[in-house]
């Protein structure tokens, strides 16, 4: 009966919102929605999906819980030393421009941490595109505003040649840069993927898929990617078997495309 309630509610949000829960861990999914029924004191599945089918504000609410858009600049700083120092480096030899992706790019610090790099770095010619799935937190990435605590990894010197500092400790990346990026949204489960790319990042996005949508969606990636293309992953979403999708390991947690997917990504 639980089972059944819970697949009725899968099938109401993909309804009501587009997401297919069902590609998520389904214990983490329930543990999480489990809180969330506790905070808005409802009592089971049935209850949660005539809630949000009738309240908009729950129903708000309710994506903006499923999302979890925790980010910040230069996560995991030693990655993104790596990324600068050794990955970059191989691509700007070539004088075209770079196609990167941010894939689940939450409020923009991901793909922000990457125009400080490239600028840093001197590259002119690149295309930086930035997606998620979760429209609201798309429209404050393009505003471009963080409070400190997003700041903390931020060099100060860096802090001052792309921030101004406004009121209530707040900084605005600089509109100059904020246009580098182009946001859209994108379902990584089910919309189309670009094509061509030197550079993905997803990071601490698949960590909440099942294994079976993770493979799915870093095959895509794969197919995504130009041969020695690279694609940089969340400190826990290492790639067991990345030979499989025509990947080879570089660093941790950087795979650099050297074959083709042995599947094909439906
Ligand atoms: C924890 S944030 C990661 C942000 C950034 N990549 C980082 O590492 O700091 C996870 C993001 O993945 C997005 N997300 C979750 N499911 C997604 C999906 N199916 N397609 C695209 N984005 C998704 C969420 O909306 C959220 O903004």
């Amino acid at each position: 009966m639980r089972e059944d309630a819970y697949m009725v509610f899968c099938h109401k949000v993909k309804q009501l919102i587009g997401i297919d829960l069902t590609a998520y861990k389904d214990r983490q999914m329930k543990r999480r929605l489990g809180t969330f029924m506790l905070r808005l004191g409802v009592n089971d599945y049935l209850e949660l999906a005539e809630l949000i089918e009738k309240d908009r504000e729950a129903l708000d609410k309710f994506r903006n819980f499923l999302t979890i858009n925790v980010s910040e600049f230069f996560r995991n700083a030693e990655q993104f030393e790596i990324l600068k120092e050794k990955i970059l480096p191989t691509f700007i030899d070539s004088n075209k421009s770079l196609r990167i992706w941010s894939a689940g790019c939450s409020d923009g610090s991901e793909p922000y941490t990457l125009v400080i790099i490239l600028e840093e770095l001197g590259v002119k010619n690149y295309e930086l595109l930035a997606s998620d799935i979760d429209f609201e937190i798309l429209q404050r990435a393009k505003m471009g505003v963080y409070k400190q605590d997003s700041l903390r990894n931020v060099p100060p010197a860096l802090l001052g040649k792309y921030f101004l500092k406004g009121e209530d400790e707040l900084y605005q990346f600089l509109p100059s840069y904020t246009k580098k990026v182009k946001f859209f949204q994108h379902d990584l489960l089910k919309d189309r993927y670009e094509r061509n790319l030197d550079l993905i990042l997803c990071r601490n996005v698949v960590i909440y898929f099942t294994e079976e949508a993770k493979t799915r969606v870093f095959t895509k990636m794969s197919e995504s990617l130009r041969q020695e293309g690279v694609l940089f992953v969340g400190g826990t979403e290492s790639i067991l078997a990345p030979k499989k999708l025509g990947l080879q390991t570089v660093y941790p947690f950087f795979y650099r495309k050297t074959g083709e997917p042995e599947i094909v990504a439906l």
